[in-house]
């Protein structure tokens, strides 16, 4: 990060304050930052602290004659090397979304040729509200770079997923925003973790993924350059530092979120998701009843891999994964025609293993010509390997 410039617009939103240290964390990694702050910001943060941290000069209005005279809004908004926006409120976000331009942040955002990055930060029903969430389909159809939200208590006294990314985590965005290597430029799509079905609000269908070889890929394709969007559904190991994070619970949201994050260069699936739902879940607490266990019905979700694979968005490579306990390589390999995609990565999950949870993996990589079997080995080294190979491929 030694040496770039970054253009930092900081949004009017309680979360502004974290922007404060955002500075710092970034200049301590070499960055210059020059501040915008919105209106609304100003009610958060001093212009003053903004540019003592910065040590920078603050640009804050469309109109003002001393700024415009030194450095033209146009020009301010082309002399970065990444556009940072922290917090990005929603009304930022539907601005930028409808290209907007009434006021030096909006302008500049609108006048830029510079990458954009954006970490959210609103209350959960802004950020669940129909209107944000197409905002979003369209900033991530634009190109725009996002970090977050997390999940978590919020300022105003709720809970859900619109807490601003933390500085560390934004700085880990902008760090994957500057990668090198050989996948510098691509976009890779990561599915990973099981999925939740419901069975009422608080029962559910699960499986036993961890997560881990889906996480350990998209830090692989992270440490290679690529831009990673990550659709995970609730995992028990945390998502990887650096990654757009699309945090979902039932096959139906995975779905969507992936058809959402298109277009991408390649696409890995490595969640373990449900082959069914529950067709009759109960809006409310399913009481237990003496002698009368529920009769469950299951309808069966949509395969992701296969509609992508056969979809009219479908990357360039797109790499499926068969976990198997029995014939792995015959069926891995009938799956990987019945599915469309180009590459199946097949293991051995039966429990005697160990890989199911656990930290190694045995795979067979099998393509349309042939396969290739990798000794057992770590699910980070499978992972590296696993990136070199779509690297070597895209
Ligand atoms: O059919 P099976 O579940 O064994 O296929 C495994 C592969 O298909 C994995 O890559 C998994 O992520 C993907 N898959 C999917 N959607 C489903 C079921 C599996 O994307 N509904």
């Amino acid at each position: 990060m030694r040496g770039k410039r970054i253009l930092l617009v900081i949004g009017g939103g309680i979360a502004a304050f974290k922007a404060l240290d955002l500075i710092r964390r970034l200049r301590e990694r070499g960055a210059s930052v020059t501040p915008v702050l919105t209106r609304a910001a100003e009610e958060f943060v001093t212009p003053l602290s903004v540019s003592a941290l910065a040590a920078n000069k603050v640009y804050r209005d469309l109109f003002d004659l001393t700024d415009e005279a030194e450095m033209g809004h146009i020009q301010l908004s082309r002399s970065a090397d990444l556009i940072v926006v922290a917090p990005a409120t929603a009304d930022l976000l539907a601005k930028m979304a409808q290209g907007r331009a009434d006021d030096l942040a909006s302008t500049l955002l609108l006048a830029t040729d510079t990458r954009v990055l954006v970490a959210p930060a609103m209350n959960v029903r802004m950020w669940n509200h129909p209107a944000t969430q197409r905002n979003l389909a369209i900033l991530r159809g634009d190109g725009i770079l996002f970090t977050g939200p997390n999940e978590g208590d919020m300022a105003c006294g709720e809970y859900g997923p619109g807490r601003m990314s933390e500085p560390l985590e934004i700085v880990a965005a902008v760090e994957a925003a500057f990668a090198s290597g050989p996948l510098a430029g691509r976009h890779v799509l990561v599915t990973s973790g099981p999925t939740h079905e419901p069975i009422d609000p608080v029962r559910y269908i699960a499986n036993r993924s961890s997560g881990a070889q889906g996480t350990a890929l998209a830090r692989a394709l992270l440490a290679l350059g690529a831009r990673v969007t990550f659709v995970t559904g609730p995992a028990a190991v945390p998502p990887p530092d650096g990654a757009d994070v699309v945090r979902v619970e039932t096959a139906a949201q995975m779905l969507a979120a992936v058809q959402a994050a298109l277009p991408a260069d390649a696409a890995v699936f490595a969640a373990a998701v449900a082959d069914w739902r529950v067709a009759n879940a109960s809006g409310s607490k399913m009481k237990k009843q003496a002698g009368q266990a529920p009769a469950l019905e299951f309808a069966e979700n949509p395969d992701i891999l296969a509609t992508i694979s056969k979809g009219p968005k479908r990357p360039a490579l797109v790499v499926g994964f068969a976990a198997e306990t029995d014939d792995v390589i015959a069926h891995a390999t009938a799956k990987l025609a019945r599915k469309g995609c180009d590459w199946i990565v097949a293991n051995d999950v039966s429990p005697e293993t160990g890989i199911m949870g656990g930290a190694e993996n045995a795979v067979t990589i099998i393509r349309q010509d042939g396969s290739d079997t990798w000794p057992r080995m770590s699910k980070d080294l499978v992972a590296r390997r696993l990136a070199e190979e779509i690297a070597k491929t895209l």
